[in-house]
């Protein structure tokens, strides 16, 4: 037996594993301090009325011998296929239902999608980005080359045709930064991987957060896309569901072969999501569940504002918060990411995120997220605004 080698080419831990065991060390000997967590983007608020409401409907199907119900479809019930079609179609996206894949979660399938393609295919990853796409394919062996995403560019790299890859990953509005594409941007992204054969991973999970309609929520609003583009998307962040886990993820049949080659490989590996959940998800759709997960997005939009104004007042240079839960921020007095998480965590007990985590050019920037409570915010911004306005 040879095991994978490739392991040992990772990070020791998964980066949210790593802050979690250093905050879990410092509660222990701290047992009185009140730590505030805006690191790992988890959101606080629960499950809407529509979603409890369906899940509680579900829970008495499946007490009762007509509504049963065992093994599903791999690839989801047609229920939820159906409102995910609709969703789309909302924002003048035409779906074909064997095009939805209903999933545990971006994070699961942006892992799993690698099995459709070579280890020998070069990956393009924008620098910072969730680590998520990076350590998957160092996971795999193959070769990662990165795009440079920086304040002069705004975090949103563009593609330069002197970079020859073959699968590119895009998330937009960007974890950890916030930075969003628009049209125009994703079009030339679009062009770039048509001309190289490439395929895009578009990873969609914060589009619930887009404030501005002309931005594009779904890589398919851009032309062309259908020939070259894989989108996961998730409701984790839109309805409160890290907890209760369903994504979905859409492989256009355009793409030819890779539409049944995900079936196939979802059928052979997967046993599909939970029906009780299936119908927790579909509630997300309803015109009642559009309207609490509205609301509760909101609620996150105004403590992602209490943050940046906050830092404003600080006058700590700062991205973000607009079109997504993350507000990225370059670490005061100079400090690395990981001098900066150690000085919130010991003197501030705030935890956030060390932007390096991201990647290289994350380095000397920091995440807060606000997914926490507008209460543990505000008191978070009090400590916040103690220790760093001049
Ligand atoms: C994050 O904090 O970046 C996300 O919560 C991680 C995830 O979605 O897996």
């Amino acid at each position: 037996m040879k095991i994978n080698e490739n392991y040992s080419k990772l990070e020791q831990s998964y980066l949210f594993s790593t802050i979690a065991k250093k905050v879990n060390e410092f509660a222990q000997n701290n047992p009185d301090a009140k730590i505030i967590r805006l690191g790992i983007g988890d959101v606080t608020l629960p499950l809407c009325n529509a979603v409890i409401q369906a899940l509680h409907n579900a829970v008495d199907e499946m007490g009762q011998q007509a509504t049963f119900r065992g093994y599903g479809p791999e690839q989801g019930y047609d229920f939820l296929r159906e409102s995910v079609k609709n969703y789309y179609k909302s924002h003048g996206v035409d779906l074909e239902l064997d095009e939805i894949f209903i999933s545990d979660g971006a994070k699961s399938d942006l892992g799993n999608i690698l099995d459709l393609f070579d280890k020998e295919n070069v990956v393009l990853v924008p620098d910072p980005v969730y680590p998520v796409y990076v350590d998957t394919n160092i996971m795999a062996g193959r070769k990662v080359l990165f795009a440079n995403a920086n304040k002069e560019n705004g975090f949103l790299p563009m593609p330069d045709k002197a970079v020859k890859a073959d699968i590119i990953y895009i998330c937009s509005p960007n974890n950890p930064t916030g930075a969003a594409y628009n049209k125009e941007q994703l079009s030339e992204w679009v062009k770039y991987a048509k001309e190289q054969n490439a395929i895009i991973l578009y990873d969609a999970a914060y589009e619930c957060f887009i404030s501005d309609n002309s931005l594009p929520r779904s890589i398919f609003e851009i032309e062309g896309a259908n020939d070259c583009a894989i989108e996961f998307c998730s409701l984790s962040k839109t309805a409160g569901f890290t907890g209760t886990r369903c994504g979905y993820t859409i492989v256009p049949k355009s793409l030819g072969k890779l539409n049944q080659m995900w079936l196939r490989r979802q059928t052979t590996k997967f046993n599909g999501v939970p029906y009780i959940v299936q119908r927790a998800a579909a509630a997300v759709f309803t015109e009642e569940g559009q309207k609490e997960i509205r609301e509760n997005i909101n609620y996150y939009k105004e403590n992602a504002k209490i943050i940046s104004d906050t830092l404003e007042k600080c006058n700590i240079w700062h991205v973000g918060g607009k079109h997504s839960p993350y507000i990225w921020l370059k670490c005061p007095n100079n400090m690395t990411s990981w001098e900066f998480f150690d000085e919130l965590l010991n003197k501030l007990q705030i935890v956030g995120t060390p932007g390096s985590g991201f990647g290289q050019n994350g380095e000397g920037f920091f995440r807060l997220t606000s997914f926490g409570s507008k209460e543990n915010t505000i008191e978070a911004m009090k400590r916040f605004e103690k220790a760093y306005m001049k």
